[in-house]
């Protein structure tokens, strides 16, 4: 095993109990205050759980208690915290325990999870803080501190690379249960208050000597973010056709981009807008202007803007349904697409 594998659990500990956080209230072996304390830290921040678990627990003392209220009781007390499935949950959770576990909180952490609201990490949580079982956490900050001290590649919402942190937590355990508290203590706090996401306070980590990220500068590549899809890119070239101030619009099909507004005639290539002048337009193509790049939420379109010099309005396609001449004025004003409006007012400019 690599020298800062072996020496990690150790170390943390004897920081967590010189330099972690003490004094917590949910710092205790009561099972249910500690799990409560697990789920409102889920998603919200230690400073506002501080505001709401005393309240929660001078209401509810007790597992029996909580089990026993309405729910719109829970609710109310949960009011402010948000994600108000976690209150539901909790609620349907004690009463769980009351029934399939005779009131007495499970202890193993395969049960713990089998609780509503309650995942993998949390019941691994639950399991050591509050029976010093040696079972490993692995939330977003334990991910990180990994990702770094040990160098793990790859985004670690990827299933492969969580499985192998995973494992890497599991390897990582103090083998004594009586450390269970500091060291699983000490992977919050840690990650929460010198591994943090960005400027991480490394000269106060005990784990610096030993890291990979840490002593190779990349600190701020892991853990390596979520592959960004490739946005699929698309082009079209837009007809500008003007005349005597009038500009040749079309109304597009109702669904899809734009679905309805009315735009600027598009082609697939600067080709086809030749092949349709010669058809339907005594004109000729002028040099295209600068390409336009609109982003979607899904895709990059590329506009390529063609000017034509219309010699008259002769030529029928002017005239097909959908196709209509207006005054530039008036089409900026259309209710165009954004892109199109910035190249009606260019070409207002160019009058
Ligand atoms: N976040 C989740 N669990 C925590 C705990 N026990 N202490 C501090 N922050 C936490």
């Amino acid at each position: 095993m690599a020298t800062l594998e072996k020496q990690f659990a150790a170390r943390l500990v004897a920081w967590q109990r010189q330099f972690g956080r003490h004094g917590l209230p949910w710092q205790v072996s009561d099972p249910y205050k500690v799990w409560l304390s697990e789920i409102m830290l889920q998603q919200t921040q230690v400073a506002t759980v501080l505001g709401y678990y005393p309240r929660f627990l001078a209401r509810f003392p007790d597992l029996a208690t909580l089990a026993a209220a309405p729910v719109d009781d829970v609710l109310a007390l949960w009011s402010g915290l948000g994600y108000y499935t976690r209150a539901r949950n909790l609620h349907k959770a004690a009463q769980m325990v009351m029934q399939e576990f005779g009131g007495a909180f499970p202890q193993q952490r395969a049960d713990i999870e089998r609780l509503p609201g309650v995942g993998r990490s949390t019941a691994a949580a639950i399991a050591a803080f509050a029976f010093g079982q040696r079972e490993t956490i692995l939330d977003g900050n334990v991910k990180r501190v990994l990702a770094r001290c040990f160098g793990v590649e790859g985004y670690p919402g990827d299933k492969a690379v969580e499985t192998g942190m995973w494992q890497l937590a599991e390897r990582l355990t103090p083998a004594a249960a009586a450390d269970m508290q500091a060291y699983t203590q000490g992977l919050m706090d840690l990650g929460a208050t010198v591994c943090t996401r960005s400027k991480p306070a490394c000269t106060a980590c005990p784990m610096l000597d030993g890291c990979v990220a840490a002593n190779s500068g990349r600190t701020a590549e892991l853990p390596q973010r979520k592959p960004r899809k490739a946005v699929p890119q698309r082009e079209t070239v837009m007809l500008l056709a003007l005349y005597q101030g009038q500009v040749l619009l079309q109304r597009r099909p109702p669904s899809g981009i734009w679905g309805g507004l009315l735009s600027l005639p598009e082609f697939d290539s600067t080709l086809a807008v030749d092949d349709w002048l010669a058809a339907n337009a005594d004109g000729e193509l002028l040099p295209a202007w600068p390409e336009m790049v609109h982003v979607f939420t899904h895709f990059r379109l590329t506009i390529t803007p063609q000017p034509v010099q219309l010699q008259s309005l002769a030529g029928s396609a002017c005239h097909d349904d959908g196709w209509q001449w207006l005054p530039l004025a008036e089409a900026v004003d259309a209710g165009v697409p954004a892109p199109v409006r910035k190249l009606l007012l260019q070409a207002q400019g160019l009058r």
